[in-house]
């Protein structure tokens, strides 16, 4: 399974590709390896844009939020089909702080899935345990129900993503070891397999949560660790290519 590295850029407006578009033309050529696959997550505003920018298809662009429905009177809000309008290939949905900040729950970004899937997008759904719940010793049970809620029970590894990040390693620069990371991802695993049978066994499963250049390489070389969600370390784009180049 080619690994996913994706960078979620979230509402950071300003990064190198608009003030230094040459360099950033540059990094994108550099950051192409037959090993992997590439995304970047910009503000919805810049996908177009970047999107061609990153042409001919050398990184793939994705939405980090969509509304579940097609269209309609909800104001601020952008549909899937319009991100694939703009050029996306891929949306993220219930990532930790739409779901802490913006209130978002399991049937939510269960709708949100499916409309992904409709406009023809890979969801990357995100689950991941709040540090009391880890501290409790509930990260599996926690990451159980989000898998059982928010995973369509038709989605298919070509059109679906999990990206498992733990709450507290967001942005804190902690990260579980690498042992925590393993069970984790073996527990989803077993559970993607269960539902969607071989469906399952062929998704790919990404960790997320202070992945940096440093620990990059440990990381991707967990079984069942099958690419990396980046904040941070992704704004930069040296940072993203070095860790686009610790993959092999
Ligand atoms: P981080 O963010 O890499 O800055 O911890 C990851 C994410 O929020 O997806």
């Amino acid at each position: 399974m080619r690994p996913l590295i994706a960078a979620n850029w979230k509402m950071h407006g300003a990064p190198s590709w608009r003030s230094k578009p040459k360099q950033f033309r540059e990094l994108v050529r550099r950051t192409r390896s037959p090993h992997a696959e590439f995304l970047i997550c910009p503000p919805s505003l810049f996908l177009a844009d970047l999107a061609k920018v990153c042409q001919p298809r050398q990184i793939a662009v994705g939405g980090q939020n969509c509304h579940q429905e097609i269209a309609g009177a909800y104001t601020g809000e952008v549909s899937a089909e319009m991100l694939k309008a703009a050029g996306a290939d891929y949306v993220i949905v219930g990532h930790s702080e739409r779901r802490t900040l913006f209130g978002e729950g399991d049937d939510l970004v269960l709708a949100k899935s499916i409309a992904a899937h409709a406009a023809g997008l890979t969801a990357i759904i995100c689950v991941g345990e709040s540090r009391v719940q880890r501290e409790a010793g509930d990260a599996e049970t926690v990451i159980t129900q989000q898998i059982s809620a928010a995973v369509p029970s038709e989605a298919r590894a070509a059109n679906t993503v999990i990206a498992y990040e733990p709450v507290w390693a967001i942005g804190t620069g902690l990260t579980p070891s690498n042992d925590d990371i393993e069970n984790m991802h073996a527990h989803i695993r077993k559970l993607l397999h269960k539902r969607l049978g071989d469906e399952g066994l062929n998704m790919r499963i990404l960790y997320g949560g202070s992945v940096k250049q440093a620990n990059a390489k440990a990381i991707l070389a967990i079984e069942n660790v099958n690419g990396a969600l980046i904040g941070g370390a992704s704004l930069d784009m040296q940072s993203f290519a070095a860790i686009a180049a610790s993959v092999t």
